[in-house]
């Protein structure tokens, strides 16, 4: 295992090695320990300043964002970008410039353009964490998706898993594929055809249409959400109809020949992808993953912020 990372933003999974995860997620069993502890804070990062700039919609991950680096006790600066100059018609480099200007050490960044935070580690000087960019990658969200089946079963190595609902406008999957494959589970994606892009073969998973034939393979499926704001065209008749063949019910859970993990990164469209009696069921996992998130994000911030202070 590396004692570093190899790399200095965390702008996607492509960009790691299997050390880097291995790392992180040592890391993060520490962390894990600490949030668990009454005092759940600890002086690591009294020193560092982020500033967490969401140019998307979210919820879950920029509070989890926040809550780890309040966590490492960082200094922290919040920008959204309905309540900014970007609508003033300012670039995006000016406006991190101008953030990094006050002495901001790390970005955490949301932006709607896939690319974005890799063009920013480009031109400014602070170590950057891609929280979403457009439809490209999720690294902390793959993290903490390997990070939550290796807590469950063990180790991701060796592990089937299945991918399922809306590939195309997911940058879940893709960073959860490019995760998996590095850490040798085997990966299968399951959805409409129009929602697999086209070339998805080449990253080494295997498409199987059948729901109910993926469940029966896999040890663990991810549920994706129909990320409807990505798209500007029809993609299947209806949703009644996308419920009929790749919604996830008890019934069909209960059916299967074993026992199967269940991962949803959220927001759950309750009774679209999956059902309120999966979703809050004893195989689901979504809580423990949202939990885990914050441990995830601790390690990868901390991580970072050791290679600034060298
Ligand atoms: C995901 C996202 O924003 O890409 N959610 C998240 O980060 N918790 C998935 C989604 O929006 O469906």
């Amino acid at each position: 295992m590396n004692s570093e990372l190899s790399v200095d933003h965390l702008l996607g999974i492509k960009y790691l090695t299997k050390g880097d995860i291995e790392l992180i997620f040592k890391t993060a069993d520490h962390f894990k320990e600490v949030i668990n502890r009454p005092i759940k804070k600890v002086p690591s990062l009294r020193d560092i300043t982020i500033a967490n700039l969401f140019f998307e919609n979210s919820t879950r991950t920029r509070l989890s964002f926040e809550l780890a680096e309040k966590r490492l006790s960082a200094d922290i600066i919040n920008f959204s970008a309905a309540s900014s100059s970007v609508n003033k018609g300012e670039t995006l480099i000016d406006t991190v410039n101008n953030i990094l200007s006050m002495k901001v050490d790390m970005v955490v960044m949301r932006h709607p353009n896939p690319g974005a935070g890799i063009f920013l580690s480009k031109h400014v000087k602070a170590s950057i964490i891609n929280a979403g960019d457009g439809a490209h990658e999720h690294p902390t969200q793959a993290l903490l998706d390997s990070y939550s089946i290796r807590e469950k079963l063990g180790e991701v190595k060796g592990k089937k898993v299945v991918i399922v609902g809306d590939i195309l406008h997911s940058r879940v999957a893709l960073s959860n594929i490019f995760a998996l494959k590095l850490q040798g589970a085997t990966v299968k994606v399951c959805g409409p055809k129009t929602l697999l892009p086209k070339h998805i073969e080449s990253l080494g998973v295997t498409i199987e249409p059948n729901l109910i034939k993926a469940l029966e393979w896999c040890d663990v499926a991810n549920m994706l959400r129909v990320q409807n704001e990505r798209m500007e065209i029809n993609y299947f008749p209806s949703t009644r109809e996308y419920v009929k063949q790749y919604g996830l019910t008890r019934k069909i859970l209960d059916n299967l020949n074993k026992e199967i993990v269940i991962m949803h990164p959220g927001p759950i469209n309750r009774g679209v992808e999956i059902t309120s009696d999966v979703a809050d069921s004893e195989h689901a996992i979504i809580l423990d993953q949202v939990q885990n998130g914050v441990a995830v994000r601790m390690a990868v911030i901390y991580l970072l912020a050791s290679k600034i202070k060298q």
